[in-house]
């Protein structure tokens, strides 16, 4: 058997039809695990899930708004009694405007928070009884380095959800540690995804790539690789925790600091 191999277990992942949640679930398939691909962009769930069974992958798509949560209980519910079990749910699936605080509405902040907060919970708290039951189980959070170590303007909703998230994630890793289930978060620090791509300048990524000491954004595998360790039983004695995956951009003390080239 392969290190951090997964065949034979059924992974969730939220938000999982592009970008970070998209490279997760072709991770986890690769591991051998059937990858759940879920979210709300139905078109592009269904294509991304096919292309998966045709690469060889177990793989399947369905419907599920993280904002609902008798969609989620009732997805959840769908897949244990199609599949027998689920070893591993991935909150992924997040929303990020830039707003600065002053334009930021109540009705904005609370969807920011429905998405990226409430979400995370409700998938956590509909998959820890199936969980507790099999008496196994891991639940892996998409967190950020934007509100754990740092921030940047226009991101105040966003940064207190993915703070919001670690909070939740240490509580809930001490509640169910009893019944041998973890939770654990990846902190990505800036990866090139399409969301990034549709929401950010060019200027924006190029300033980013600069303050990146390993010289390179982040791709969707870079963080599905520590999801996939996560979610194996090589970290079965890794609860409460999280990974940060940012290339080294929060190492300078300073945020001028000149970082060096590499020699010629
Ligand atoms: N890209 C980055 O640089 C970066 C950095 C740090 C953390 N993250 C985190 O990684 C995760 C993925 O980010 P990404 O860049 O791939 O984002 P993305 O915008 O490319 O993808 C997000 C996915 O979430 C889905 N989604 C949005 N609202 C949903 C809802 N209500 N229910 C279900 N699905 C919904 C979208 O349809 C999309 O498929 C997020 O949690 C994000 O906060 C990303």
């Amino acid at each position: 058997m392969s290190a951090f191999d997964l065949t034979g277990k059924v992974a969730l992942v939220t938000g999982a039809q592009r970008g970070i949640g998209l490279g997760i679930a072709t991770e986890l398939a690769h591991a051998g695990a059937h990858a759940l691909l879920t979210g709300i962009m139905d078109e592009d769930g269904e294509c991304a899930a096919d292309k998966l069974r045709r690469a060889g992958y177990l793989a399947s798509y369905r419907h599920m708004d993280t904002r609902e949560e008798a969609q989620v209980s009732q997805t959840v519910a769908a897949i244990h009694a199609e599949m027998g079990r689920i070893d591993i749910a991935v909150a992924n699936a997040a929303i990020y405007p830039n707003t600065p605080i002053a334009a930021i509405s109540p009705f904005e902040w609370d969807d920011v928070m429905a998405v990226n907060l409430r979400g995370a919970f409700l998938l956590a708290k509909t998959c820890l009884p199936y969980f507790q039951r099999q008496r196994s189980g891991r639940v892996i959070f998409l967190s950020s380095i934007t509100g754990t170590r740092v921030s940047s303007p226009g991101y105040a909703h966003y940064a207190a959800s993915k703070a919001g998230v670690l909070g939740f994630m240490r509580t809930a890793a001490l509640e169910f540690a009893p019944w041998n289930v973890t939770l654990n978060a990846v902190e990505p620090g800036n990866i090139l995804t399409e969301g990034v791509v549709e929401h950010q300048p060019q200027s924006f990524v190029d300033a980013q790539r600069a303050a990146v000491p390993l010289r390179r954004l982040g791709t969707p595998h870079d963080v599905a690789h520590a999801v996939r360790f996560l979610a194996s039983d090589e970290a079965s004695y890794i609860t409460g925790q999280s990974i940060v995956v940012d290339g080294g951009q929060t190492l300078p003390e300073m945020a001028t600091a000149i970082l060096p080239e590499a020699a010629q």
